[in-house]
């Protein structure tokens, strides 16, 4: 970010602030919300574009579609692009002139060089399937890094049950709850705090007795939320960091 927050020194040192990168890492990890810090920090206009939603019926497609949004992004005078699951318009293609996908994949290939072409642009991708992304569109040149987002450390743990407990925090065992939701994705605490918070304004409401959610409450939470996160997606995802990272 920082490059891209001080253009002018960076250039006086010769650093080249990035113009693309793509995040993976597993469902509910932080990917989108990685995207939105960066533009929120950078105070940039944050635009995502769904995949899902480019209009595949019109004439000419899904390209089309593609096509005219950077052609729209390009009025505005800065701008960071996301485009989440960018697997569903880039994965690899199948060397089938008849594939839906490939004529897409092809349109992104080649719209990036030119998205690439004007400084203040930022393009963020994100993938929770690495793997499934064509390799040209992974080719050095295109993305300038390519990032990890993993399931958070203890420290980052910590961090998330902070957020989510808020004035909670105070009375209870944060090392405890940091512990029991090892295999918790950021989203899966989100889930765990709120399920504990309402256990305990339910019974307020029941009993009134003014007792604020306790650790005991969480835990409970904890034990009833499935974790995102099984020992094959930490697996896969370890292997996806060996051979893909570019940072
Ligand atoms: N660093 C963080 N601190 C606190 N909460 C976080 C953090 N990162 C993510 N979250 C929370 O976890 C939830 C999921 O995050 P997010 O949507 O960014 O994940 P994702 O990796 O984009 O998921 P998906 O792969 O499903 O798109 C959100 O509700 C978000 O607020
Ligand atoms: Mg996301």
């Amino acid at each position: 970010m920082l490059p891209l927050a001080q253009p002018a020194l960076a250039e006086q040192y010769g650093v080249m602030p990035p113009k693309a990168v793509i995040l993976f890492g597993p469902p509910g990890t932080g990917k989108t919300s990685f995207a939105k810090g960066v533009a929120s920090r950078l105070e940039w206009p944050f635009v995502e574009l769904f995949p899902s939603r480019l209009a595949s019926s019109r004439e000419g497609g899904l390209a089309t579609s593609l096509r005219e949004a950077f052609t729209d992004l390009a009025e505005l005078e800065t701008v960071i692009l996301f485009i989440d699951e960018v697997e569903e318009i880039a994965s690899v293609r199948s060397g089938t002139a008849v594939d839906p996908g490939h004529g897409v994949t092809n349109e992104l290939l080649k719209l990036i060089p030119g998205f690439r072409d004007h400084d203040d642009r930022l393009l963020i991708c994100a993938t929770n399937s690495i793997r499934s992304l064509d390799p040209a569109f992974l080719r050095p040149g295109r993305f300038d890094y390519v990032i990890p987002v993993g399931p958070p450390d203890p420290v980052a743990r910590t961090a998330v049950w902070q957020r989510y407990l808020r004035p909670a925090a105070a009375d209870v065992d944060l090392q405890r709850l940091v512990e029991a939701s090892e295999m918790f994705t950021p989203a899966d605490i989100e889930f765990a705090a709120r399920k504990g918070a309402q256990t305990a304004f339910e019974r307020e409401v029941a009993h009134g007795k003014g007792t604020p959610p306790s650790t005991e409450d969480y835990l409970q939470a904890i034990a009833q939320t499935r974790p995102t996160l099984t020992d094959q997606a930490l697996k896969d995802f370890a292997e996806d960091t060996e051979q893909y990272v570019r940072m």
